[in-house]
């Protein structure tokens, strides 16, 4: 399948850059961008460059190597000392989406292991680039084994609504919630999508209707105020979205909107699905109360698309980039290690602890 033929984020050692397909200029230009400093890669995760919890997860990941490679130091404390700086300035990019954090945590966990185990600086300096492609490497088969668990909620011919972009460029390939579809389709589902253009950064119209259409999956791009009248007219038989963050009793951070989408979706009696890799599992977050929600810069909502003004100067503008959909209207999380129903407390639990 074509589309799937595009990676997000590669690293080219030999260069000593990390190129990023930049998801910012998305659809009218693709184009891949170098980044070769860790300022490069903070920068392109909070401006949406690279974005997509589990794609800015691999990103940061190679970024933190990245920064330490071109590090002189050869004593192990001030490299330590190095890795850490670049660690927790990466970790400022972006507060939502837990992978971010999930792969700082896993890159350092390998440096502390590699110099217990006697290894030397340069040797280290290998073990993390071998540990970032193993975090992009899993992430792809982690990705598609959710598509795998995901197609047995579905049936060919479904209409399904989708909300944001958690395709393929969101993660190393296949995407969590879009990785059904593409495997569906595969095998000639024939499903007919329709995806939210997702305000105020549009990662529906831009991202996920750009992305399907590629793959020649039948997709139907409508306003973030049409979905009610879709699911009215039974033309929608399920809701597949990603997620940032999975609190231990089930509540979940998306995009903003998502939460309207499952609140409209119980109403119509839809099943609401989550698609989501265990390191998107927070269980240290108790309850959604507990994920910080992001908040943007206001001329993403009043000047970002078009080159006169959208809304008057001056007036109040209020951009959280993230909901939290509540337990309660999800229908079930779907995982690489399987399906989680109800009583997520307890079926969360069992399934990260698998
Ligand atoms: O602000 P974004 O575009 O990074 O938000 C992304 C989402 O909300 C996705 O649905 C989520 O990260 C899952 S990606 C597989």
């Amino acid at each position: 399948m074509e589309g799937l033929i595009i990676q997000s984020v590669k690293l080219e050692d030999s260069r000593n850059v990390l190129v990023i397909l930049d998801q910012s200029v998305l659809p009218e230009t693709e184009k891949y961008l170098d980044l070769i400093t860790v300022e490069d890669v903070w920068e392109a995760i909070y401006e949406l460059k690279v974005r997509g919890a589990p794609a800015i997860g691999i990103a940061a990941a190679y970024g933190v190597y990245l920064a330490v490679k071109q590090e002189n130091e050869t004593d192990r404390d001030a490299f330590t000392k190095a890795f850490a700086k670049a660690k927790n300035y990466l970790a400022s990019s972006r507060p939502t989406a837990v992978n971010l954090f999930w792969a700082l945590e896993r890159m350092e966990k390998r440096l502390h292991e590699a110099f217990a185990d006697g290894l030397s600086v340069p040797e280290v300096k290998q073990q993390l680039k071998k540990e970032a492609d193993k975090i992009r490497n899993e992430d792809e088969e982690v990705c598609k084994t959710i598509g795998e668990h995901a197609l047995t909620l579905l049936k060919p011919g479904m209409g399904i609504l989708t909300h944001c972009n958690a395709g393929t460029i969101a993660t190393a390939k296949y995407g969590t919630a879009l990785a059904p579809l593409y495997l569906g389709h595969q095998q000639d589902y024939q499903f007919k999508v329709f995806t939210d253009e997702t305000r105020p950064l549009l990662q529906g119209a831009r991202l996920t209707a750009w992305e399907l259409q590629k793959a020649g999956i039948d997709v139907t791009l409508i306003c973030d105020n049409m979905a009610s009248i879709v699911m009215k007219e039974n033309k929608i038989e399920a809701v597949l979205v990603g997620c940032d963050r999975v609190a231990a009793n089930g509540d979940t951070a998306n995009k903003i909107g998502t939460s309207s989408v499952a609140i409209m979706a119980k109403h119509y009696g839809i099943p609401f699905y989550v698609c989501a890799p265990i390191s998107t599992i927070d269980l240290a977050c108790e309850t959604g109360e507990n994920i910080e929600i992001e908040q943007r810069s206001l001329e993403e909502v009043t000047e970002k698309w078009y080159s006169e003004r959208m809304a008057p100067k001056d007036v109040k503008v209020y951009n959280p980039a993230f909901d939290v959909t509540d337990h309660s209207l999800i229908t079930a999380i779907v995982t690489e290690k399987g399906i989680a129903y109800p009583g997520y407390q307890e079926s969360l639990h069992e399934l990260f602890h698998k």
